[in-house]
């Protein structure tokens, strides 16, 4: 390896075939094959059937994004693929495709966690962002807040007891009819609508780093009802503004919790409903307030995709994490 090392990043854990490849912190290229239309239909991710598109689009895209990147298979230092966690079928395409390639090549191979990929995303948007940090992860399937207390040393602070942010959305938007995926249904939505028109709860106010969000669901769905019923529901814009605005406000409210109680300086966050627009404003509100920096990467970097997994490569290899060839994809694996 001379210098900088130049990794491949394959992510395949839901319905995103995404292939990245880095120089060290600089992102060389970032493709990706969305399955969002495919699964559209559905409502909702079928397992199945995003393993088989994995299978459908990882080889092409793979010389896609070395030809963006102008890097030649030979050149690379290492291949990294989520290992975990995500739906298993789906997880063993990428996996079993970066061991393949690695063998075959002779190059090393390195099992990333999704989640850590979430956590280094800032870094692919600003490569001035670096622990000690609190960083927000909300996803479709995780709400957490982190204490990045180095480069691979996190103490995850609190956790989602029930649903995931991304999960409310998507539920409470298929309730709505909005489609899928709900997150970005919503924040459109929610652009014209009043924040404060309905009162929906904010859950677990004396846990300061934990969440719940299937309280809130339960809630919209018979706030609907009831005044849908009566002739009296706000127009669908306020409804999905004051929805996205309980789920904001304890996301913000308690990441800050972290950043008051650990004296960081700064704050990152990750995950596919740091997309959401609200939720930026008032991260970076509340981040100026207190003088501290926060680093949110664009949109495209929040939600899944191949760039992050690579960067958690690089950092690996340069810390001689290299992974088994024998080493097996996990689903449920946690940071
Ligand atoms: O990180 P991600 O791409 O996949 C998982 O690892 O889960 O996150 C997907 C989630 C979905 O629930 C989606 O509705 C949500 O991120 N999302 C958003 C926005 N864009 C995507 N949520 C709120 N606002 C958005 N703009
Ligand atoms: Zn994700």
């Amino acid at each position: 390896m001379s210098g900088t090392p130049v990794v491949l990043g394959i992510e395949t854990s839901c319905d995103e075939t995404g292939l990245g490849v880095v120089a060290g912190h600089e992102m060389r290229a970032n493709v990706l094959a969305s399955q969002v239309d495919i699964h559209a239909r559905f409502g909702g991710v079928v397992p199945e059937v995003a393993a088989r598109a994995h299978v459908e689009s990882v080889r092409h895209l793979t010389h896609r994004a070395l030809s963006e990147a102008g890097v030649h298979q030979t050149d690379l230092d290492a291949i990294a693929a989520t290992q975990g966690p995500g739906l298993v079928g789906a997880l063993v395409v990428g996996f079993t495709f970066a061991k393949s390639l690695a063998w075959a090549l002779g190059k090393p191979f390195i099992g990333v966690n999704h989640m850590e990929g979430h956590l280094y995303a800032p870094l692919l948007g600003d490569p001035a962002f670096a622990p000690p940090a609190v960083v927000l992860l909300a996803s479709g399937g995780h709400s957490q807040v982190v204490h990045m207390k180095d480069w691979g040393n996190y103490e995850v602070l609190g956790s989602t007891i029930d649903d995931a942010a991304g999960e409310a959305l998507d539920k409470t938007a298929r309730f709505l009819g909005l489609g899928y995926p709900g997150g970005p249904a919503i924040d459109r939505e929610a652009a014209d609508g009043d924040p404060a028109a309905i009162a929906f709860p904010r859950a677990l106010p004396d846990r300061p780093y934990d969440f719940s969000f299937s309280g809130l669901k339960t809630s919209l769905i018979t706030y609907v009802r009831e005044h849908r019923d009566a002739g009296t529901l706000p127009p669908i814009p306020d409804v999905a503004a004051s929805l996205q605005e309980a789920i904001v406000d304890v996301l913000v409210d308690k990441t800050f919790n972290a950043v008051d109680a650990s004296g960081v300086k700064v704050v990152g966050g990750g995950g596919g409903v740091m997309a959401n627009s609200r939720l930026r404003h008032r991260l970076q509100e509340e981040a100026d307030r207190r003088g501290v920096a926060l680093f949110v990467p664009p949109r495209d970097l929040c939600t899944d995709n191949g760039a992050m997994i690579a960067v958690v490569g690089a950092h690996k290899l340069g810390r001689g994490e290299i992974s088994d060839f024998g080493s097996d994809v996990d689903a449920g694996l946690t940071l």
